[in-house]
């Protein structure tokens, strides 16, 4: 491996599923492998396969289907995890186990009550078992940046000589600062005798904001490989975001002199699609896919940018494929052109699923004169296509005002049957949620509620995000529309759906 060039090693789907309420349905986490795949990354972390069913059909699912990246499988050093992980890998291209030990003091202390040695003969043990199965192991010394040092270089030593091919070294809870783990990364480097077996890799969380400035750090010192996600999702803080650190390198190139294979065009596509379906929403000033991240305000810099760009502008939006000439459908768009748009967004629909997308499309587009990419992203989380309607929308209708009782009556078809009940609320949302509970009789509390207008203007779509709590389990639903209501409605629907399909046997969610 070039020492001028960057593998990255995307955990969007392990680690960002992390996030709390962020869960995906095995289609939702294919449709995410490929685009990441589209996007160039080296390495897909597609998740821990011995933790649910879900978990296993999703890694199997990415292994049977992607082609190109890596696709790696989560496993602690445990026999069983492990030979799980390798169970749903197998029909992958380029499979990689990726196992992992706590190494700090407090984590061997008070998680294994297990000594030095013991926690290096388990990781020995699970990297030779990983070895047994593949010939590409990652091993990870898990919370490496609390690790005493002599003991991080004997136990990454030993990982190496019983087989690992890439060493992680992560910052499980986000402690290090820039230059204390720069120079680990260098100390490693430095004095691990047979670390040129391996490819040095960085693993780091955002507990004080600095994910991805340790990521950069690690990478001047010498690391070959980052671990990162799609707009920083993951657990707590979340991860470095994988669109910062390539764009940092990319655009301080001058200072890294680093590549990487990313293929940045993809970037806000990306971006788009993860925050949709985890039901995630990007700040407006996240730097580098914020809605505001290439929006100049004031007079004077506007007036700069149009004499030269550069004057305020140190990367070109078309570089992450932000287009000011995107293309936009309406009501004369043909079921092609919404196809082909779909499948640049990330979708690839079989007929019968185009053709019922198309139908809600000109819904849309009946209501709306231009349909833009935000709204298409926004039509499709609504449409996943795993989850079986058990109920589905018929109709509704609602009487609100500010000097009235508001009520909503709902029907849903229900099989062969539509059923109707009506309900009164503190607002006409409450109403009809109302509605649907006594339809449903499911016991949920719903935890979250959210609307954004997907696009600007009066008639822009409402997408609505919720998240219910069932059996001490949260669920992410989603409704769009240009009528907020409906969105709500389809949004709590789709949640309450999801939790009845997770029921029937053999369903996973
Ligand atoms: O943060 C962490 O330590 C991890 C490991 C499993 C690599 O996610
Ligand atoms: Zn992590």
């Amino acid at each position: 491996m070039s020492q001028d060039h960057i593998l990255v090693f995307d955990t969007t789907l392990r680690d960002g599923e992390q996030s709390p309420g962020a869960s995906l349905g095995v289609s939702e986490k294919l449709i995410i492998a490929e685009q990441l795949a589209r996007l160039r990354v080296d390495a897909i972390e597609a998740g821990f396969p011995v933790s649910s069913q879900a978990q296993f059909d999703g890694v199997r699912l990415a292994a049977s289907q992607i082609k190109g990246p890596a696709i790696v499988a989560l496993a602690r050093c445990i026999d069983k995890d492990i030979d799980v992980a390798w169970e749903a890998l197998k029909p992958a291209q380029r499979p990689r186990i990726h196992t992992f030990v706590a190494t700090s003091k407090i984590h061997m202390e008070k998680k294994f009550r297990k000594s030095e040695d013991e926690i290096l003969e388990m990781a020995v043990a699970g990297v030779k078992r990983a070895k047994s199965y593949c010939e590409d192991v990652e091993f990870s010394p898990e919370d490496s940046a609390r690790t005493g040092l002599e003991f991080l270089l004997r136990i990454v030593e030993a990982a190496i000589k019983a087989g690992a091919t890439v060493i992680n070294i992560p910052d499980t809870v986000g402690f290090a600062m820039p230059e204390q783990f720069g120079a680990l990364i260098r100390t490693v480097r430095e004095r691990v005798p047979n670390i040129h077996k391996a490819i040095l890799s960085v693993h780091c969380h955002n507990d004080l904001g600095l994910a991805v400035a340790n990521t950069l750090a690690a990478v001047h010192n010498g690391a070959q490989q980052v671990e990162v996600t799609v707009n920083g999702v993951g657990e707590r803080a979340g991860n470095a975001s994988l669109e910062e650190v390539v764009m940092a390198l990319k655009t301080r190139v001058d200072f890294y002199g680093k590549s990487t294979n990313i293929d940045t065009r993809e970037i806000l596509r990306t971006s788009k699609l993860v925050s949709t379906l985890m039901g995630i929403p990007v700040q407006p000033n996240k730097a580098i896919v914020g809605s505001n991240a290439f929006a100049h305000e004031s007079g004077i810099h506007q007036d700069a940018v149009i004499k030269d760009a550069t004057t305020y502008e140190i990367m070109s939006p078309q570089d992450i494929g932000l287009q000011s000439n995107a293309i936009v459908l309406g009501r004369h768009s043909g079921r092609h052109g919404l196809k082909m748009r779909l499948m640049e967004l990330g979708y690839n629909l079989p007929a019968p699923e185009l053709d019922h997308v198309y139908q809600r499309f000109l819904e849309i587009a009946d209501r709306k004169k231009e349909v833009f990419d935000e709204d298409l992203l926004a039509l499709m989380s609504n449409e996943t296509m795993e989850t079986k309607e058990t109920w589905s929308l018929a109709y509704f209708h609602i009487l609100s005002g500010n000097q009235t009782v508001p009520t909503a009556t709902v029907g849903l078809t229900h099989g062969e049957e539509t059923v109707q009940e009506a309900a009164v609320g503190d607002g006409p949302v409450d109403a009809a949620y109302r509605a649907l509970d006594r339809m449903i009789n499911l016991p949920v509390t719903l935890q979250d509620y959210s609307l954004r207008g997907v696009t600007g203007g009066k008639d822009a779509l409402g997408e609505v995000f919720v998240r219910v709590r069932h059996e001490g389990v949260t669920w992410l639903g989603r409704g769009a529309s240009t009528d907020i209501i409906e969105a709500s409605i389809r949004a709590y629907l789709h949640a309450l759906n999801r939790i009845l399909a997770a029921q029937v046997p053999g369903k996973h969610e």
